[in-house]
C-alpha cells in the first residue's frame, strides 16, 4: 500500500494494514536526502529531513510495538546512515537525523532486551539511488567516496536479520571512521576540515541548481 509517512494518517494506515496482516518484520527505510549548508536550507526543509529520518521511523515503531510483541518473534530493522556516526559537514541535520536513529534504536533495544523483539540497526554509506542529487553524486566522485549498489545493501540487511546482529556499518573505511568518531571526533574535525571547500562547493551548485538558476 501507499502512505505519506510524514502524516500521522499515512502511519496510522500503514500500520493498521501491518497489524491485519500479522508483521513480525518492519524495515523502516523511507527517507530522503538533506545535502546542503545549513544557513541555506528553509526550516521547512530541515523539518523535513528530521521528520522523515527521524520522527517517522520512531512513530512507525510505537504504533507497531504491541502486535509486534505479540508474535512469537519480531525484527525491526532501522536504515540509519554512515554520517549517524560520523556527522558530515554539508549534512548536519541529515546526520543529526540518523544519529538520533540509531541512539532510538540502541535505546530501544536495549528496553526491550527481555521480549521477542529485535532492533536492528543498518548504516549505509553512499548508494546508488535517487536519494542523491546530482550534486552529492559529483561531491562523492571528487572526494572518492565509495558508493554501493542497493542489490548489495539489500543483502547486508537480510544478512543482518538472518545472523540476528544487531548494529551493521557498510563498508570500509567507514566503519574505521565511524568508530574513531566515537573516541577521537576531534582528529575527524581536523581529517573533514580539508574536504570543506570542495564540501561547500558543491552544495553552492545545489543552491544554484535548486533556484533554477544552472540546470545544463
Ligand atoms: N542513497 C544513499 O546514499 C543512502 C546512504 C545511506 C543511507 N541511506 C538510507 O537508505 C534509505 C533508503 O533510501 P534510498 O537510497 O533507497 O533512497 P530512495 O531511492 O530515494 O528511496 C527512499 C524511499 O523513501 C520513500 N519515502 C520518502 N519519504 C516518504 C514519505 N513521507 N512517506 C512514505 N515514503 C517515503 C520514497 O518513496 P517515494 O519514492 O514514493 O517518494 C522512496 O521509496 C533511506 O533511509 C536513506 O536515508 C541512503
Amino acid at each position: 500500500m501507499a502512505a505519506d509517512l510524514s502524516a500521522a494518517e499515512g502511519v496510522d494506515r500503514l500500520a493498521a494494514a501491518a497489524r491485519q496482516f500479522g508483521a513480525n518484520v518492519l524495515i523502516n527505510n523511507a527517507g530522503i536526502g538533506g545535502f546542503g549548508l545549513l544557513e541555506e536550507q528553509g526550516w521547512g526543509e530541515v523539518e523535513r529531513i528530521l521528520t522523515t529520518n527521524l520522527a517517522v521511523p520512531v512513530r512507525l515503531t510505537q504504533a507497531l510495538l504491541p502486535s509486534l510483541r505479540a508474535q512469537p518473534a519480531a525484527v525491526v530493522v532501522n536504515i540509519g546512515s554512515a554520517f549517524g556516526s560520523i556527522p558530515f559537514a554539508g549534512f548536519a541535520a541529515y546526520s543529526a537525523a540518523k544519529a538520533g536513529l540509531r541512539a532510538f534504536s540502541q535505546g530501544l533495544r536495549r528496553e526491550l532486551a527481555d521480549t521477542g523483539v529485535r532492533i536492528v540497526h543498518v548504516a549505509p554509506r553512499a548508494i546508488d539511488t535517487a536519494l542523491n542529487s546530482r550534486a552529492v553524486r559529483q561531491l562523492n566522485a571528487e572526494l572518492g567516496n565509495a558508493s554501493d549498489a542497493p542489490e548489495a545493501v539489500a543483502g547486508v540487511v537480510i544478512a543482518a536479520i538472518e545472523d540476528e546482529c544487531a548494529e551493521r556499518v557498510v563498508g570500509q573505511p567507514e566503519r574505521l571512521f565511524a568508530w574513531l568518531n566515537g573516541c577521537a571526533p576531534a582528529l575527524v574535525d581536523r581529517g573533514l576540515r580539508g574536504k570543506l571547500s570542495t564540501i561547500k562547493r558543491h552544495a553552492g551548485d545545489r543552491t544554484i541548481a535548486a533556484a533554477g538558476l544552472s540546470q545544463s
